[in-house]
């Protein structure tokens, strides 16, 4: 017995050793922590219990029969985050460079059954060559193995990708399919085709960096959420965000207690709008006054300016939050922000998470390359995700709601389940001024007659008057109150059931 014992500390030992002391110790030089180390700073103290740490793979050409290292590349199992379950994998760079085998693959697809079964999240840490190259086709079919566990687990459960190291070719379509991406700056990079191959085939000039990495992906293309200095801070970070998580699609949000009181008032918030109604402001600053604690985790801050996501919690339970803001593109909504948003709204729908939605939106951004880049398509996607939503949803329009963007933005007549206005919101079908240019196009040449039809249809329509008599508002409130008649609202929303008609599934324009 004591001969065993020893002999599985030392196999134990040696697994954890992974690729051994030198490639740790490159991991290291390149400013990247071991795959062990960023499990244990992911989750609480001593609650990691692995799974398969003996497992070795089965290929036998190119001399890898003599080359097996217990664990082969990945390190899996489960554990808490302040002390809620979670799943994790995390790629062992300094094993064959990360590159996921067969047996890598099952060892993946393993805890993210698991994860479907118990209903807790996955988190994925990523740092792979990719394909195990020795392996073939096994290794692709390794992969696609996971891409179908990430397309069943999609609604399920969350899934968070961190991408701490290469991430290329078809590898990145897994964390392309989770929820959200983290990357860290510096050390980590994602591409379909690499430097290489893009400057034989387009002749380009460009660098893993500025291909992939963080930044690129963060301000540019919109695939990554957010991007860290180093490891521990992504790490860190992902923690915090773990705790606005539901477990599963029907776990409930989770419920921190705050001392912040529901109904307090801020009177600065009076003030927020500018008089002049082509002012910017920036909503962030009602968001943060109006969540518990001032604590708002805002997601893909980089890309797409014009509209805001995030996570925040009203009374203890988690919300999310889209918000127009007026400080970019005067909150218009174009191709970019209607997909930053629309996934985000379908994110927070699936898994129960109720959405507060403020509006200040002077339409859709108008120009060839909006138009070329397909605005009809992407701006219904916004649309799509807000009509097939069932979580309880909160709407309050600061300042403008004009025209289509006025539907989009979670209206009443998409079932919003409170609208509620500022005393200042012009709900319309346009601005006054192009409104009389267009309805009173022979006045052109009379200003003085225009601005007499301009202001005598501010009077009429740039209100929300005419939208409460309708009752596409419930009502008027003051901006102070804001917290207050939202937590109100939510509080009433608690018990909401609202099923969609049954089908296979919706056809979002995609
Ligand atoms: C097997 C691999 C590997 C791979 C790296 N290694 N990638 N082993 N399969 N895919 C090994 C290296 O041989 C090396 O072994 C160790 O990992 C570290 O690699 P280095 O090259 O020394 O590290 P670095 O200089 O940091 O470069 C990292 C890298 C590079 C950029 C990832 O290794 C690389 O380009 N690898 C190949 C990438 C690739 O083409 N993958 C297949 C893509 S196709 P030793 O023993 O020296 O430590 C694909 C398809 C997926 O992934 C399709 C899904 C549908």
């Amino acid at each position: 017995m004591k001969d065993t014992i020893q002999q599985l500390e030392t196999m134990r030992e040696s697994a954890r050793l992974g690729g051994g002391a030198s490639r740790i110790a490159k991991q290291h030089a390149k400013g990247k922590l071991t795959a062990r180390e960023r499990i244990e700073i992911l989750l609480d103290e001593g609650s990691f219990e692995e799974w398969d740490m003996f497992v070795e793979h089965r290929c036998t050409d190119f001399g890898m029969a003599d080359q097996k290292v217990a664990g082969d590349g990945v390190v899996t199992g489960y554990g808490m985050i302040n002390g809620r379950l979670v799943f994790v994998f995390s790629q062992d760079f300094t094993v064959f460079g990360g590159a996921l085998s067969e047996a890598h693959a099952e060892k993946i697809c393993k805890v993210m059954d698991h994860a479907m079964k118990v209903g807790a999240p996955v988190i994925g840490l990523n740092d792979s060559g990719g394909a195990r190259i020795q392996e073939g086709v096994a290794s692709l079919g390794g992969y696609a193995e996971v891409f179908q566990r990430n397309v069943m687990a999609s609604g399920v459960i969350p899934q968070i990708s961190l991408i701490m190291g290469p991430c290329a070719g078809g590898a990145v379509y897994s964390p392309a399919m989770t929820d959200f991406i983290f990357m860290v700056r510096d050390s980590s990079y994602m591409f379909v085709t690499g430097p290489e191959v893009v400057k034989t085939v387009t002749h380009e000039e460009v660098t893993a960096e500025e291909l992939g990495g963080a930044t690129t992906h963060t301000t540019k293309s919109g695939v990554a959420d957010l991007a860290f200095e180093n490891d521990v801070e992504a790490l860190l970070m992902t923690r915090r965000f773990f705790n606005y998580l539901p477990l599963s699609n029907r776990s409930g949000v989770p419920v921190r207690p705050s001392g912040d009181a529901a109904d307090r008032a801020d009177y600065s918030l009076d003030t927020l709008v500018p008089e002049n109604p082509n002012k910017p402001y920036d909503i962030k600053e009602l968001i943060v006054k109006v969540v518990d604690d001032g604590d708002f985790f805002e997601l893909q801050p980089e890309n797409a300016q014009n509209i805001v996501i995030g996570m925040a919690r009203m009374e203890g339970r988690t919300v999310g939050i889209v918000a127009n803001n007026p400080l970019v593109l005067a909150g218009c909504l174009d191709i970019k922000s209607s997909i930053k948003a629309a996934r985000f709204v379908r994110f927070c729908d699936a898994f129960g998470i109720p959405l507060i939605t403020f509006v200040d939106v002077p339409g859709f951004l108008p120009g060839t390359s909006q138009e070329y880049g397909g605005i009809i398509k992407h701006g219904s996607k916004l649309l799509y995700a807000y009509a097939e939503c069932t979580v309880p949803k909160v709407t309050v329009i600061t300042r403008k709601a004009y025209g289509g963007a006025y539907d989009v933005m979670s209206s009443k007549h998409l079932r919003g389940d409170v609208n509620l206005a500022w005393p200042n919101a012009e709900i319309a079908v346009m601005g006054a001024k192009g409104a009389v240019e267009i309805i009173f196009r022979d006045d052109k040449d009379d200003p003085q007659k225009l601005a007499a039809r301009e202001a005598e249809y501010k009077a009429r329509f740039a209100n929300p008057f005419v939208a409460g008599a309708r009752g596409f508002i419930e009502d008027v409130i003051w901006p102070h109150e804001t917290r207050k008649r939202i937590c109100r609202s939510l509080a009433m929303l608690k018990n909401k059931k609202l099923e969609n008609p049954w089908r296979k599934h919706g056809n979002i324009p995609l």
